[in-house]
């Protein structure tokens, strides 16, 4: 699959930050992944990084003046936008940000902004006392209300000495923001679509710092949301507790414990498709306690257990039950009796079950039998990835019909 960045044409411009050195990185990695950039360098981002460190990573040339003959004979400031599908200000300083806000025009950045007819983003970096000013609030406040989206600035140590908020977000968080606006766009073939996935596991609360949880990672769960949001669904993520980085351009429903993620799952409907991927604990502690269980000289806690709400098999019988409903079966034994049987049990539409006695719970590698009312394919061993990206297919040729 080519990555979601590929080709996506991108107007960076440079403001007069000390963070401007930053924007070389995220230059690199923007490139890495397939962005064609087009820059324009304020006077004050000059001081801080030259335009041939700018033009040697882009691979064109730097625009900075609003009266070159060349690039205004061509009318510069228009083509910029024109040319792009996304403009993106990093860093955004205080003056900038002002610029915008009033509709000042005085140089080639603020001249392109005012012209510009794409969607903007701007990752603002100042000291914590300038992004505090009620100025800089209010001229926030105007941007947002424009539609103008903010990757808010971070907290930590400041460049002129003072720690609060105010760094340039992290370059990752930059790049997963351009991501999420391309991903957020895309007019794909499950568009207008709604699918909630469940994934990760489940925790189970013994009391306040014990819990019950299994070995899932959610790595197969979030390889179908990506995919999906891919495919252009507009997909929500109903998670347990896990430690991998989450998907963008999906809704994200953190949740712990089976009853939530019922919950949480419910209040998603109605929806076109539901794909249970989730480890969800068959049972809770039905006398978890508020407070730490001491330990009581020889005598041992007695953990008793209620069933917990089985998600698939509620919403498969629920009134309003989406039109296709999709379970896993992780089993260690008779896998295939045992997934078509669940087919029948759980009421839902197809199963993908797979044998995870090996190392597929928290491993990269899955192989899936894939069972429906009309028979069984079996699929061959294949990353987690492929996997997700197989079943998109197969959801997307489900819609088709
Ligand atoms: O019954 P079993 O746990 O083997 O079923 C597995 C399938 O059912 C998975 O799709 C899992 O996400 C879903 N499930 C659920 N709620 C439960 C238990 C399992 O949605 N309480």
């Amino acid at each position: 699959m080519t990555d979601i960045l590929q080709d996506k044409k991108l107007l960076l411009i440079i403001g007069g930050g000390i963070a401007a050195y930053k924007c070389l990185d995220l230059i690199r990695r923007l490139r890495e992944r397939g962005v064609i950039i087009q820059a324009i360098l304020t006077k004050g981002g000059l001081q801080f990084v030259t335009p041939l460190s700018v033009s040697s990573l882009i691979e064109d040339k730097v625009y900075q003046d609003l009266f070159s003959l060349t690039d205004e004979a061509e009318m510069g400031h228009i083509r910029l936008s024109r040319e792009n599908d996304l403009i993106l200000v990093a860093p955004a300083t205080a003056d900038l940000m002002a610029k915008m806000a009033c509709g000042i025009a005085d140089n080639l950045a603020t001249t392109t902004l005012l012209a510009a007819n794409k969607p903007i983003i701007i990752a603002p970096t100042m000291n914590s006392q300038m992004w505090a000013n009620p100025a800089t609030q209010h001229n926030l406040n105007t941007l947002k209300e424009r539609g103008i989206s903010v990757i808010n600035p971070a907290d930590g140590d400041l460049a002129c000495g003072e720690i609060g908020t105010g760094r340039l977000a992290e370059v990752d968080d930059i790049v997963a923001e351009v991501e999420a606006f391309f991903l957020n766009k895309i007019d794909g073939p499950l568009q207008g679509k709604k699918i909630t996935i469940t994934a990760g596991p489940t925790y189970e609360e013994i009391d306040p710092v014990r819990y019950i949880a299994n070995r899932s990672s959610g790595k197969q769960g979030y390889a179908i949301a990506t995919a999906l949001a891919h495919e252009g669904a507009d997909v929500t993520l109903i998670s347990g507790p896990t430690n991998i980085e989450k998907p963008r351009g999906v809704n994200i429903i953190d949740v712990k414990s089976a009853r939530d993620m019922m919950a949480a799952t419910e209040n998603t409907l109605p929806a076109d498709a539901l794909i249970c991927v989730a480890a969800v604990a068959d049972w809770h502690v039905k006398n978890a306690n508020d407070q730490k269980i001491k330990k009581q000289g020889n005598d041992l806690p007695i953990i008793e257990f209620a069933e917990n709400p089985d998600i698939l098999k509620t919403i498969s019988h629920h009134e309003n039950r989406p039109k296709l409903v999709i379970g896993f079966a992780a089993e260690t034994e008779n896998v295939l009796d045992n997934a078509k049987s669940k087919l029948n049990k759980k009421g839902c539409d197809w199963i993908l079950a797979n044998d995870v006695s090996g190392t597929v719970m928290g491993g990269d590698q899955n192989q899936i039998h894939f069972i429906t009312n009309e028979g069984l394919e079996n699929w061959p061993t294949m990353d987690k990835k492929s996997v997700a990206e197989k079943l998109a297919h197969s959801i997307k040729e489900f819609f088709k019909e």
